[in-house]
């Protein structure tokens, strides 16, 4: 069973795109077979996994969006990336152009739905990574999505907007997709040296209880760094603390996974 997810918060900054390589890159280590899907039009996933300006024949996650027909069929516009069951459908600046673009076209809302539909069954994983906005392109993610992962970064504003998210996730509920879940809420970037990252944490699990990851993911220079090396943090510093907290978190997802399905 495929499990979608959308990795998603309208503020910039809070570590969408280092989680969604990261614990994307881990899962993989752990024999899941896991598809990237950036829709971002920063296309820092594209470039952290080491495909910056790469694209098969068909293109990028743009051309698959806006084609006068919805397309079918995502096979075409996968790269293989050097992690191993770790595939891409990247992205790069036209996408831009993409928020624009779709609201002219039919089911605008479902594009990409429609396209990942055809390779539900082929991945364990796949993970949406949304840029910081609650466009088009992020309400493509939450429509395609079984679930929603949504870090938070431990600083004094982090639930500030949420009500926005949340609001966002009732409404895609009611008028396209009735069973997204949370796949869980995640702690970025703590800073376990200050009171506010405690203060923030303990904010946080008072509002999404148990949907918050007791995994916590640290501030660490190697998850800063890794990116700009094209690789996840498991290859470029796997003993890291970075490295630790994905893995980590992987294990807690599938444990969780393996709950539910028990
Ligand atoms: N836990 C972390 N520790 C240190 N730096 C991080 C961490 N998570 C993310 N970063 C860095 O912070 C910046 C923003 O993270 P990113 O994942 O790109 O956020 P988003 O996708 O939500 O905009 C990036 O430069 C990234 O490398
Ligand atoms: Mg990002």
């Amino acid at each position: 069973m495929t499990r979608i997810v959308a990795i998603a918060n309208q503020k910039g900054g809070v570590g969408k795109t280092t989680t969604a390589i990261n614990l994307a890159a881990s899962l993989a280590l752990a024999d899941q077979r896991i598809l990237l899907v950036d829709v971002d039009p920063q296309a820092n996933l594209t470039s952290g996994v080491g495909q910056k300006g790469r694209a098969s024949a068909a293109g990028t996650i743009y051309d698959a969006l806006t084609a006068p027909d919805a397309i079918v069929d995502a096979r075409p516009y996968i790269l293989a990336t050097t992690v191993d069951r770790m595939d891409l459908i990247p992205a790069d600046r036209n996408l831009t152009g993409a928020e624009i673009e779709l609201v002219a076209l039919s089911r605008r809302e479902e594009r990409l739905r429609t396209l990942l539909g055809s390779v539900r069954g082929a991945y364990d994983y796949i993970f949406v990574d949304c840029p910081p906005s609650l466009g088009l392109l992020t309400l493509n993610a939450l429509v395609a999505a079984d679930a929603v992962l949504i870090p938070l970064h431990c600083e004094y504003f982090a639930l500030e907007g949420l009500a926005d998210l949340v609001g966002t996730l009732k409404r895609v509920r009611a008028a396209y997709n009735p069973a997204l879940d949370i796949e869980g809420v995640l702690l970025t970037m703590f800073d376990e040296r200050t009171n506010l990252g405690q203060q923030v944490a303990t904010d946080v699990r008072g509002f999404f209880k148990e949907k918050v990851f007791r995994t916590v993911i640290p501030r660490n220079v190697r998850l800063g760094e890794a990116p700009s090396h094209g690789m996840p943090v498991i290859l470029y510093d796997v003993k890291s603390r970075g490295a630790e907290a994905y893995l980590a978190l992987a294990r807690e997802v599938l444990a969780r996974s393996a709950a539910t399905a028990a």
